[in-house]
């Protein structure tokens, strides 16, 4: 394997078109683990609700009819004690219902005898009392009633006395009972709270724990795209679940690896057989370029398209072997440092002589401060990378322009970047063709240009290959006024500048 094999490298189609996402409902959108995080805030927002609410009826009940049968009782015990009063002939009524009340806190009491009217206080009197219970009780028939007096909750006890023609009522305060009630309904909408929380909490750590495999996963394939085909998955733990997943992603990918190899090693096998032929084939023309002058001029004519389609052909199987070599992760990698300024210079100068009819020389633009920008590359490789810009730069616009070097942004390893665009004034690339172009065996329409003959849509693929291999990407774009420009972006040593 190589060094130097990450995701950033090779062209950055993926970047510059970046997968759109899928357009789910809200729900779907937000994502597995805050659904999971929500349902479980529901569902113990639902327990804590109906638990609570179960056990605020409960009690209210119970807490109601308890003190209704208390306060019954106590107005009974204080009827008896009225009657018993009456019959011995007492006149003293009110003090009499004050005796009565004595024993009772929170209750005030109500007598009518013979239509006269008595009451124990001025807090509560007949007035006071709901009519159809006042009605109720005086034409005979025991009740009780609850109702609002002042805005506090009552509870009336109405007993006729027919055997000395009284009818006796008691109201007991019940607004205590509405407080108790209060708190225990704040205590359980506070333990509703907490519990919603927590079920909310429990279901977060549960599911990140459940997706901790996926992260795994996810990031091996990354890196399997990206090229580290021996990525694999470790299986640390023990759950038959998880080693289920483990074992099938990595059998997965050592399929996938051993295709890609298979691949890779069968198109480098077809390449070298054919360089022997090939060089038989040169070896042969060699032979009757000798013979050119005794030619009729059809075979010259026929000569001349031999010779040239065997170039084609000869530079096909070396690009073809050097694209293999690299698929086949046996691409030697030999990396040295060196400063921007010369490498640039220097792969420039050496690739602009004998292009084409010498187009003018493109003007070599270096930030100064870029100079000395220290770069480990495989000189080769960015030398082949500058070569077949500037060739094609040479064959489809005319020959580049120039060439610039500036400073990229930071990269998300927090690496510095140098930029280096070749520019050309030609026709350019179209939109949807500047990704297509490092497509190997891809041709675009501009292809059937002056030397253009030459071409075996190779070319750019293999500028791709180098940039990965030298940790960097590589891109088209639009140049400034027209034409193309192609970036390459490379990683500087230690983000930092000599
Ligand atoms: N500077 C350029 N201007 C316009 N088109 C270009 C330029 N460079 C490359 N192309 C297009 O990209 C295609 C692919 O280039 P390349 O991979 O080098 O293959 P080849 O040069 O062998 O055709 C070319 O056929 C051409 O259409
Ligand atoms: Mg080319």
């Amino acid at each position: 394997m190589p060094h130097i094999r990450e995701a950033a490298g090779g062209t950055v189609t993926e970047a510059l078109s970046p997968r759109s996402r899928s357009r789910g409902t809200l729900w779907a959108r937000l994502g597995l683990r805050t659904r999971v995080t929500v349902m479980f805030g529901m569902g113990a927002l639902l327990l804590s609700a109906s638990m609570g609410g179960l056990s605020y009826f409960t009690t209210r009940h119970f807490l109601v009819s308890e003190r209704g049968t208390a306060s019954t009782h106590q107005a009974y015990v204080n009827a008896s004690l009225i009657r018993k009063e009456l019959r011995a002939g007492s006149t003293q009524l009110v003090p009499l219902l004050v005796q009565a009340d004595s024993g009772t806190a929170g209750s005030d009491s109500v007598l009518e005898v013979a239509g006269q009217w008595y009451a124990r206080s001025f807090s509560v009197s007949r007035s006071d009392l709901p009519r159809s219970f006042r009605r109720l009780v005086l034409s005979g028939s025991a009740a009780t009633q609850t109702f609002q007096l002042y805005g506090a909750p009552e509870f009336a006890v109405g007993i006729p006395i027919p055997s000395v023609h009284a009818v006796y009522f008691e109201v007991f305060a019940i607004s205590d009972l509405g407080g108790t009630l209060r708190v225990l309904a704040l205590a359980l909408f506070a333990a509703g709270l907490v519990t919603t929380i927590l079920g909310a909490a429990i279901g977060r750590s549960a599911s990140g724990r459940s997706l901790r495999p996926l992260t795994g996963v996810s990031r091996a394939a990354v890196a399997i795209a990206g090229g580290r085909l021996d990525t694999r998955l470790q299986a640390a733990s023990d759950d038959p679940d998880l080693v289920g997943l483990t074992t099938s992603f990595n059998q997965m990918v050592d399929q996938l690896q051993e295709r890609i190899e298979r691949e890779a090693r069968f198109t480098s096998d077809v390449s070298h057989e054919l360089r022997s032929p090939l060089t038989t084939l040169s070896a042969s023309l060699g032979v009757l370029e000798g013979y050119r002058t005794e030619l009729p001029p059809q075979a010259i004519r026929a000569l001349n398209l031999l010779t040239a389609e065997l170039r084609r052909f000869e530079r096909m199987v070396s690009d073809l072997l050097e694209i293999s070599r690299s698929d086949a992760g046996s691409a030697d990698v030999s990396l040295e440092e060196v400063t921007a300024g010369e490498l640039i210079q220097r792969s420039v100068a050496a690739n602009v002589r004998g292009l084409y009819g010498d187009p003018i020389p493109p003007e070599i633009r270096v930030d100064p401060d870029i100079y000395t920008a220290r770069l480990r590359v495989d000189k080769r490789r960015f030398e082949r990378i500058m070569a077949n810009l500037l060739e094609n730069a040479a064959i489809y616009a005319g020959g580049a322009t120039s060439v610039e070097a500036h400073y990229g942004p930071q990269r998300h390893d927090g690496r510095s970047t140098i930029r280096v665009s070749v520019i050309d004034h030609g026709a350019g690339l179209d939109r949807s063709e500047r990704t297509k172009v490092f497509e190997r065996f891809y041709r675009g329409h501009s292809s059937g240009k002056r030397g253009a003959g030459t071409g075996t849509g190779l070319g750019l693929a293999l500028v791709a290959e180098h940039t990965r291999l030298n940790d960097g990407r590589v891109w088209a774009e639009e140049a400034e006024g027209g034409g193309a420009c192609f970036v390459v972006e490379l990683p500087i040593v230690n983000g930092t500048i000599t």
